[in-house]
């Protein structure tokens, strides 16, 4: 039996107010952003009050104690996902991550270049941040981007992998978990077809890292872009995971101070990784607020987070299941499935029923969940998405389902 972690919930501030018509809050919209502990909130003021100063830059006690606390920052969240600390760059989000990726392939300069006739592989499935950079990217080098489909069912459709990722494909990038439909995409599968024809593997893990364990090593992939928000950290933090062989390769995508080693009137040249692609004064203060927030999981542990995730998505399934106006947009059963559950209500626009959920004190996120081809090959508008972290609970679920019943009554809709 999962162990009940939801008695953590004392460790965030946020739940001590209430919302709307001064209901208790039940946040089921961590898919977007977690809430914070109060050991990140501390972390990131303790910076501000006792340490900070411009990393890497001054020769003063501060400088020397806020490099310090940025670097172990650095280590330990690269321990977090089994990678080397000099393989870690911090960014400020993962959409950045990915940009930063595909401007860095774009540059003819780079070591490992995108060229005409290349193949970018995606699937249908990905939030925008890890489409449009890779649009973008085609459009600037004159290489085609192609995708993988998805199954009726919400998986991702392997049926013709073999063609997809073929010996023109330079890139796959790919979702760990969907946003939308909560799928685990089988990585080792995609790793397996991307070597056979000696393409790298992109991975947007902002779905995966915050929920269940995740190891570099083990998946095999490239390169893997994370967001600090979403793991209970603060926002404005973000990482790009890569091989060091390859990041060498890598030219930087934004240039300025503290990225370089030299510079003259003409020219200049990198700093070494991760050095090199941070340029400016970066996002201290958030990187020691992440490195709490993994502390913190740790603690935890992640096998139990994930247990706890799934005790309470297989919850809510078996509530949807018995309610005939609602549909699960996703998979229906337990297998490689996280807890991102998204829904429709017949005849009830999901603006609506998000409404209608929050005057009950219940956040849910609605719309196209930044998955726009995805709705469209759904023939949807949008959905209603409820997604879990560790402070959610059974009690949370059955509030969910009873508020859903409200909306099914209060729009009088029947199958
Ligand atoms: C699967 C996925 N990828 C990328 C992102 C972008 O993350 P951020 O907005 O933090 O950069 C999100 C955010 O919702 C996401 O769910």
């Amino acid at each position: 039996m999962s162990a009940d972690l939801s008695v953590y919930k004392k460790d965030f501030p946020i739940f001590s107010r209430s919302v709307r018509g001064g209901n208790p809050l039940i946040y089921l919209d961590s898919g977007a952003t977690s809430q914070k502990p109060e050991v990140v909130i501390q972390a990131e003021a303790d910076f501000y009050r006792t340490k900070n100063a411009a990393v890497h830059r001054g020769a003063h006690l501060l400088a020397e104690e806020a490099s310090d606390a940025y670097e172990s920052a650095r280590e330990n969240v690269a321990r977090f996902i089994g990678a080397a600390s000099s393989e870690v760059i911090f960014t400020k989000s993962a959409t950045e991550s990915l940009n930063f990726l595909a401007t860095s392939f774009g540059n003819p300069d780079s070591g490992i270049a995108v060229k005409p006739g290349d193949e970018i592989v995606v699937t249908e499935m990905e939030h925008h941040a890890n489409l449009s950079p890779w649009q973008q990217l085609a459009k600037r080098t004159g290489a085609k981007l192609t995708w993988l489909s998805i199954t009726a069912g919400g998986r991702l459709d392997l049926s013709n992998i073999d063609q997809v990722i073929n010996s023109k494909t330079k890139i796959v990038a790919i979702t760990h978990q969907s946003n939308v439909f909560g799928t685990v995409v089988p990585i080792d599968l995609i790793v397996k077809a991307a070597r056979n024809v000696g393409a790298l593997v992109v991975l947007d893990a902002c779905q995966s890292v915050p929920h269940f364990a995740v190891n570099v090593k083990q998946l095999g992939v490239d390169f893997l872009a994370f967001s600090g928000h979403k793991v209970l950290g603060p926002t404005g933090i973000g990482v790009l995971w890569g091989k060091s062989e390859l990041l060498e390769k890598l030219e930087p995508a934004i240039f300025g101070g503290s990225m370089v080693d030299s510079v003259t009137m003409d020219g200049a040249t990198w700093a070494q990784t991760p050095r090199k692609f941070e340029a400016g004064v970066p996002n201290m203060a958030q990187a020691v607020g992440l490195s709490a927030a993994v502390d913190y999981l740790t603690k935890i542990g992640m096998p139990n987070l994930a247990q706890h995730e799934h005790k309470l998505t297989e919850e809510l399934l078996a509530g949807f299941k018995e309610m005939k106006e609602v549909t699960v947009v996703g998979p229906l059963d337990m297998k490689d499935r996280g807890g991102v559950v998204s829904f429709t209500v017949d005849g009830v626009h999901p603006h609506d029923v998000g409404q209608v959920l929050d005057q009950y004190g219940i956040a849910v996120r609605t719309g196209h969940h930044c998955a726009w081809p995805l709705m469209k090959k759904l023939n949807l508008v949008g959905t209603t998405r409820a997604s879990f972290h560790l402070y959610n609970s059974s009690e949370d679920v059955s509030s969910l389902l009873k508020a859903v019943e409200k909306v099914t009554q209060y729009f009088k809709v029947s199958k």
